[in-house]
């Protein structure tokens, strides 16, 4: 049984749910909180997920607290239904921690996808960190994306027996996506498709997003001033800024982006035309954990607005920089990178530390070794 909930959580369970229903000996129930509502709707509709159970839970103005009795109780309800055999997680949201938590009370065991990542403060990201960490104190099975978040674990005193490094499945489903044509909805973002197309048919573009909760309030506001800034500054900039749908988001970092024509404001962007865009721009500005494993995979330099990061490998690769939130600061990394051709040139190739684009098959490989008595996989990079 896979249970999800948000729209990061639903992109990377997507491949593993396509390949839990290819295997012979795999039953697959998927069943979502429904935490978040339009966009996870988006991201099922786009891979034809239909999901067997629908706990509807989310409301304006949610509380962790709430969010989490809401999860623990729904799924139980379901655990006691369907009885599956385990149950698979993905990351780090209220979702995953509640869920969880909901199984290990029955005691069926939990699978966790994307184990191992840690900033190393608990407070931040917060309260993601903490979920992460709750979770696997009671996952059976942990199946790291990477090396490090696999060392992560084995320091926490997880049994190496209980680990494989699958690679992170989100790789799968950006390799997918990126072979799709895609149509915008969005005209203006069409028009932009088109020109870049053209040799010499647009000039710098810049995407950016930003949704974290420790960056709400004063950091978001500085946010949008940041991207304002750089607009004014550059006519020659374009800036792409999909919005998260928390409307304490778009309070903060919208209203100093009125009416200036470089910035191409829209509402979240389905995946298929997220991706497309990454792969069209020449440098992203992101709070988003997808977003940091995705865009150095196209070789686009990110800017990460947080002052640590759980996903390091990037980092290390030199085509992700830490820059925090402080509106100054953002302006003059961004601009570091558009005047110099050489600051641009040592940030923007290729990596690929997260994943190889089978992730989901070597969790499926994992899951028959751990319950079913099948080989063990190789790891991620060996
Ligand atoms: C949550 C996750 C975070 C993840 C992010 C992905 C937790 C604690 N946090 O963020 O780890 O990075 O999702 O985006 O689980 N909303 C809608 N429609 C939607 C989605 C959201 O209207 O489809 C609005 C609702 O008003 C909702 C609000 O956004 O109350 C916030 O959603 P929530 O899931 O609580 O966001 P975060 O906790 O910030
Ligand atoms: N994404 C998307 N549409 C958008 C913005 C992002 O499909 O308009 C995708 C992105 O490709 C990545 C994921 O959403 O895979 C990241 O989600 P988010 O930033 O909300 O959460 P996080 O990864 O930080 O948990």
């Amino acid at each position: 049984m896979t249970i999800y909930g948000t729209r990061p959580e639903a992109i990377k369970v997507a491949p593993v749910i396509k390949a839990i229903e290819k295997a012979d000996d795999l039953e697959s129930i998927v069943v979502v909180t429904g935490q978040h509502r339009e966009m996870l709707d988006q991201v099922n509709t786009m891979f034809g997920i239909i999901p067997d159970h629908d706990l509807n839970i989310m409301s304006a103005g949610q509380s962790l607290n709430g969010i989490v009795a809401k999860v623990i109780s729904g799924v139980d309800r379901i655990l006691e239904l369907e009885q599956p055999d385990a149950v698979i997680v993905q990351g780090d949201t209220s979702t995953v921690m509640g869920a969880a938590v909901a199984a290990f009370n029955r005691q069926i065991p939990v699978i966790h996808l994307e184990a191992g990542l840690r900033s190393g403060n608990i407070d931040s990201p917060f309260p993601e960190e903490a979920n992460r960490k709750l979770t696997s104190q009671i996952t059976k099975l942990h199946l790291a994306p990477t090396e490090t978040s696999k060392a992560n674990l084995v320091h926490e005193s997880i049994s190496e027996n209980d680990i494989v490094v699958t690679g992170n499945s989100v790789i799968d489903t950006l390799l997918y996506a990126t072979k799709l044509e895609v149509e915008f909805s969005d005209e203006r973002l069409q028009k932009l498709q088109e020109q870049r197309n053209t040799e010499g048919g647009v000039g710098r573009v810049l995407l950016v997003t930003a949704h974290r909760r420790e960056n709400l309030g004063a950091a978001m506001a500085d946010i949008g001033n940041a991207v304002a800034d750089l607009a004014r500054k550059y006519d020659d900039l374009t800036i792409v800024f999909p919005v998260h749908l928390n409307p304490k988001v778009r309070e903060a970092a919208l209203p100093p982006l009125e009416g200036l024509p470089n910035v191409i404001v829209t509402e979240p962007m389905a995946y298929a035309e997220f991706t497309k865009t990454l792969s069209l721009v020449d440098i992203v500005l992101t709070d988003s954990g997808g977003v940091q494993e995705e865009a150095p995979s196209l070789g686009k330099p990110v800017l990460v607005m947080r002052e640590n990061t759980e996903r390091p490998e990037a980092v290390l690769a030199g085509t992700v920089k830490l820059i925090g939130t402080r509106r100054e600061r953002i302006v003059d990394e961004v601009s570091l990178l558009l005047d110099s051709e050489q600051a641009y040139a040592a940030m923007a190739y290729a990596v690929n530390p997260y994943g190889d684009g089978v992730a989901a098959n070597r969790t499926v490989e994992a899951i028959n070794w751990k319950f079913a008595g099948g080989l063990r996989p190789l790891d991620f990079g060996v």
